[in-house]
């Protein structure tokens, strides 16, 4: 055998392994000019070991005509993250939409139209490659360098190993989760209203970095160099428990924040931890004018203070009531309906005005003539406080262990509900 061939058979060899590394790589790395199809849903990317798949899941709720989310998500089918629309919820297109990776560099989600739903705004970075990773990273990347990553664009869920940092937002509707510099974990409504927060307590002092983090094992944390050990908000009920279980946080549409478990393949999530454990102390839970209560199921429920209410949506009670007839159309006429057992939710920063130490009949009486006033609480627990509540946004909670009264300036007579 003469040196060339020998040469020759090596370099094929060399090529031959060349190509087999490069197969057992591309598993998990994806190049740039790659579409998926909704039309497809089987179609994914997927983790080298199939942990974690990006592709197209159906809308949840399910939608008529059908719908789908561009998602990354958990071996079973769990979500924990995907491409969302102006409004910052999941993007949801049609069956005619395409997830593209394209040779500029951007990760495009169309519709039928091949209108940019969602864009990852990565062109020309000299992206050109991208990675999904064993613990759910999806991470588009110049060489091996990161550029763009799921991770450091949260949506509405936190895994183990994603770091939830100062200025981060997670996002479900009107409401949002911000860690702030201090330390302070805390739910807003409209980006104004704190309905929740947890602080360090053990801590006093400023924070250099502080962090939140979910660890596998069910410890939500949140860490910082100026802590000598994480400051522990929650531990997950299953804390410790089983193998191939993965946890994570979400902020879920009704505004409470949760830990969930779900096992691998299962395809089910089960809630662990949640934030606020009385869900009617979500403000805003059952809209503008909306009253919570729990049904005889111990679930929250939505209802309107009176008759003299309408349902703003019949099919979906969370979208609060209006009144029949407005205020300003019967001048002479309002007067005030009153709901016994009954709060309107006022935190800050509401809280800070509209406060007054007066009895229940001037609670009542008061906002009547007020021209801003729009409701009242008399908390009747001893402190003499009212709560006057202006023109905008207005959250009850009834509950018949509830001391306080609350009262609604409608346009009379007043018509109770049944
Ligand atoms: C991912 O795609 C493969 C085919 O490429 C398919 O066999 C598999 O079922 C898909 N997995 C999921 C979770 O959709
Ligand atoms: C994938 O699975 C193999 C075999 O179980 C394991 O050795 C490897 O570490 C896993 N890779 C990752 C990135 O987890
Ligand atoms: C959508 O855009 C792609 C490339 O950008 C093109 O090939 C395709 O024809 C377009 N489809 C429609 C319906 O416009
Ligand atoms: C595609 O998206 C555009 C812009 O969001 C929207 O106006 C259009 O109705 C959508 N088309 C389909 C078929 O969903
Ligand atoms: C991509 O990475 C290379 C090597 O690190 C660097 O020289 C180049 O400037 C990067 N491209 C862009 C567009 O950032
Ligand atoms: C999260 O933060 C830790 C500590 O700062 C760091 O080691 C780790 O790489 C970060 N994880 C990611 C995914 O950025
Ligand atoms: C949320 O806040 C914005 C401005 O801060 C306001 O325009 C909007 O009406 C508020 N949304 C609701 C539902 O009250
Ligand atoms: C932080 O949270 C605590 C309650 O845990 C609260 O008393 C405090 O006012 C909060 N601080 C800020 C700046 O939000
Ligand atoms: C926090 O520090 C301030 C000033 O250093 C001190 O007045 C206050 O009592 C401290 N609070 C706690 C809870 O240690
Ligand atoms: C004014 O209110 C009274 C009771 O509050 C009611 O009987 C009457 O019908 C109302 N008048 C008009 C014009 O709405």
């Amino acid at each position: 055998m003469s040196f060339g061939l020998l040469f020759h058979v090596q370099s094929k060899l060399l090529l031959l392994w060349l190509f087999l590394f490069l197969c057992s790589v591309s598993a998990a790395t994806i190049t740039p000019g790659s579409s998926l199809y909704a039309s497809n849903p089987n179609e994914n990317w997927s983790s080298q070991n199939r942990t974690f798949f990006l592709g197209f899941l159906p809308s949840d709720p399910p939608t008529s005509p059908p719908s789908f989310t561009a998602a990354i998500f958990y071996a079973g089918g769990i979500p924990i993250w995907s491409a969302v629309d102006s409004s910052g919820g999941p993007a949801s297109v049609d069956s005619g939409g395409a997830l593209h990776f394209l040779s500029s560099g951007s990760l495009r989600l169309v519709n039928r139209s091949n209108a940019t739903v969602w864009d990852s705004n990565t062109e020309g970075l000299g992206v050109n490659s991208a990675l999904l990773d064993e613990f759910g990273n999806l991470v588009l990347r110049n060489g091996s360098a990161s550029v763009w990553s799921t991770f450091d664009n949260p949506v509405d869920s936190i895994v183990p190993l994603q770091n939830f940092t100062v200025g981060q937002i997670l996002r479900s509707g009107l409401y949002s989760l911000r860690l702030l510099k201090n330390g302070n974990l805390t739910l807003y409504w409209n980006n104004t209203i704190e309905y929740w927060n947890q602080g360090i307590s053990s801590f006093n002092g400023t924070l250099t970095s502080p962090t939140l983090g979910l660890q596998s094992i069910g410890i939500l944390s949140i860490s910082d160099p100026k802590l000598s050990t994480p400051s522990i908000v929650a531990y997950s009920s299953d804390y410790a428990e089983g193998s191939d279980i993965l946890r994570f946080l979400k902020l879920d549409s009704d505004g409470n924040l949760r830990i969930y478990s779900t096992a691998r393949g299962s395809g089910t999530k089960t809630e662990r931890w949640a934030a606020v454990t009385d869900q009617c102390q979500v403000f805003g839970y059952c809209g503008n004018m909306g009253i919570c209560s729990y049904n005889d199921e111990s679930n929250p429920v939505c209802g309107c203070p009176s008759l003299n209410f309408d349902p703003v949506d019949h099919k979906d009670r969370r979208k609060g009531c209006k009144r029949k007839v407005e205020i300003r159309d019967c001048p002479e006429n309002a007067t005030m309906l009153e709901l016994e057992h009954t709060r309107f939710l006022t935190y800050v920063p509401e809280a800070d005005s509209q406060v007054f130490f007066v009895g229940i009949t001037a609670c009542s009486l008061n906002c009547l003539v007020s021209r801003s006033c729009e409701a009242s609480t008399s908390l009747k627990d001893g402190t003499g406080l009212c709560f006057f509540k202006q023109s905008g946004f207005v959250s009850g909670y009834q509950s018949p262990a509830m001391p306080s009264s609350s009262y609604v300036k409608v346009c009379g007579p007043v018509i109770p509900n049944p």
